[in-house]
């Protein structure tokens, strides 16, 4: 089933020309002009590739961008699914699994985090170093079909540690400000109260998020290195909590993005 859906996508795909990429990118939330960058071969939206789910958020382009960046082809995903647009798990992951039939070495992703950790400030950008899954269903439930992967993925090391050095090289040379944490992915859509706020740093998360988790596990499945970085938008203080504010939540996505770009990119070229 799974194997069939994967191949009418695939099909399509190849008949525009996409028939091969060498890093797979996810934009998170205000954070899809990355993909401008990207020296375009064909961009497809979402609603026209088989089986692919549609983006139902504003923030969120729901585009395929297949081209050159930084020397590489590269498949991005400009927009990504959220579980609580009411998708499911599977549906969320499934370009990951045609990501991973079109031969991608390695995968960057970016999200929109809350600010867990009180040292640090939004507008600054995290390395996700590992996660906690808060998230109420798992993307690999169900029965295993061993020609992807294991049954029980390991997950001591979900995310690349030669990846994650690569980036902090690039983030010290370029001289920006990378910090390295705990995310933890929650439900939403609903941002959460002072009480969870402190539960979440209690349980040791550094940022939190309604995303990148599912993606994750199904890359640790494919066996896909990855690498994620958030940006810090908004400061959960328990003690000192003030309505968040969506449009600055976005627009400061959008500010931190160059920078985030710039690393990305020179993380492109050396992978
Ligand atoms: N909580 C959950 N998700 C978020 C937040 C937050 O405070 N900020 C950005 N994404």
């Amino acid at each position: 089933m799974l194997k069939e859906q994967i191949s009418e996508s695939l099909n399509f795909l190849k008949k525009k020309g996409i028939v091969e990429a060498e890093v797979g990118i996810i934009l998170g939330t205000g954070l899809g002009s990355m993909a401008e960058d990207i020296d375009l071969i064909c961009s497809l939206s979402y609603r026209e590739i088989p089986h692919f789910p549609l983006s139902t958020v504003e923030t969120h382009e729901g585009k395929l961008v297949y081209g050159m960046l930084a020397g590489k082809k590269v498949l991005a995903m400009q927009g990504r699914f959220h579980y609580y647009e009411g998708y499911s798990m599977k549906e969320i992951t499934f370009p990951l699994y045609v990501m991973k039939s079109l031969g991608i070495k390695n995968l960057l992703i970016s999200n929109a985090a809350g600010n867990l950790n009180l040292n640090w400030k939004k507008g600054e950008l995290m390395i996700v170093g590992d996660h906690i899954d808060l998230l109420p269903e798992n993307p690999l439930r169900g029965v295993n079909d061993p020609y992807f992967g294991p049954r029980w993925p390991d997950m001591s090391r979900p995310y690349s540690s030669d990846l994650v050095e690569k980036i902090e090289s690039i983030a010290v040379k370029q001289g920006i400000t990378i910090r390295k944490g705990v995310y933890v992915a929650v439900q939403g859509p609903n941002l959460e109260t002072a009480s969870e706020y402190r539960r979440l740093k209690l349980i040791g998360a550094d940022a939190v998020g309604m995303s990148t988790v599912p993606e994750v596990i199904v890359s640790n499945y494919l066996n896909i290195p990855v690498c994620v970085v958030s940006v810090l938008t908004d400061d959960c203080d328990p003690d000192n909590l003030f309505p968040a504010d969506i449009a600055e939540i976005i627009a400061l996505a959008g500010q931190a993005e160059r920078v985030l770009s710039k690393l990305f990119f020179e993380l492109i070229e050396i992978v």
